[in-house]
């Protein structure tokens, strides 16, 4: 019986995390995930490790398949999932290299699927039922607790809290696009954070988004506009702190029967229909 405590997943240039792992493959109902697990041990917790785009970044975000990717996770045992992402900055402030730990998202995404409940039957035959998922507060306050600390243990200070605003892609925000979301106050730009955060709520999993700037949008910055190969590079130089920090969040996270926050209580009141993996 293959398991794991706590999951990552990794974005744009995360695509390994621990060294001494074990492989799984994973089916699911819906599908197949973006890659194997991989599953090791970090300070005596054991994760599994998903790199979103897959090892090889075949996948662009809009065919993620990210249903797949969380109930992968939580088939093996993940109940807490940190997804580090690579995002643009809305900012001057929020500079390349900048480690935010947003509170909010908006979704400007466009044609992705964002639930489980929507009529698909499982395997056993048994079809989901129609659910509102509670999601005022995207993120796990106890998940963002521990990253913000994390990350200040290793001398980066973090901005808490802030708007990430999730664009379809795979192509960046023109510049007038950038600037508009920079005026209605979102912090950071990216494109998979949506519907990661709500699809791991309805699975009743803790999420932390723990976003890397890896450059400043299109709007915020006087240049050329963003290219990949300048995300992939700012990436590079801080993937090795980012990995230290989630060590250390890994490290600070409660166990499983210890969770206690409002992700836990995603499913209260409701009849799902199903048995959640
Ligand atoms: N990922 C990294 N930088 C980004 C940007 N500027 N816009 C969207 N996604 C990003």
């Amino acid at each position: 019986m293959v398991n794991a405590e706590i999951g990552v997943i990794g974005g744009s240039g995360f695509y390994s995390f621990l060294e001494d792992v074990t492989e799984v493959t994973v089916e699911t109902p819906y599908g197949a995930p973006s890659d194997s697990l991989f599953l090791g041990e970090i300070a005596g917790r054991t994760v599994a490790f998903l790199p979103r785009h897959g090892r090889d970044h075949r996948l662009p975000p809009h065919r993620i398949n990210y249903r797949a990717n969380l109930w992968a996770l939580r088939s093996v045992g993940v109940r807490q999932v940190l997804g580090p992402c690579a995002v643009g900055g809305l900012r001057a402030e929020y500079g390349p290299g900048t480690l935010l730990v947003p509170d909010q998202v908006v979704d400007r995404t466009k044609a992705r699927a964002q639930t489980f409940f929507d009529g698909h039957p499982l395997p056993d035959g048994t079809v989901p039922n129609v659910v509102h998922t509670t999601f005022a507060d995207p993120y796990c306050p106890v998940g963002r607790g521990a990253a913000l600390k994390a990350a200040r243990g290793r001398d980066w200070e973090p901005v808490d809290g802030g708007t990430m605003v999730v664009i379809e892609g795979p192509r960046f925000s023109t510049r007038a696009e950038s600037q508009w979301h920079a005026a209605m106050g979102w912090s950071v730009v990216g494109m998979t954070g949506h519907p990661e955060a709500v699809l791991a709520r309805e699975l009743g999993l803790c999420y932390t988004s723990m976003s890397l700037v890896t450059d400043l949008d299109a709007g915020a910055e006087t240049g050329e506009g963003v290219s990949h190969t300048e995300v992939l590079r700012v990436f590079g130089e801080n993937v090795g702190r980012l990995r230290e920090v989630l060590f250390d969040v890994v490290g600070a996270l409660p166990q499983t029967a210890e969770r206690d926050c409002l992700c836990t209580h995603a499913h209260d009141g409701w009849d799902l229909g199903i048995e959640l993996p």
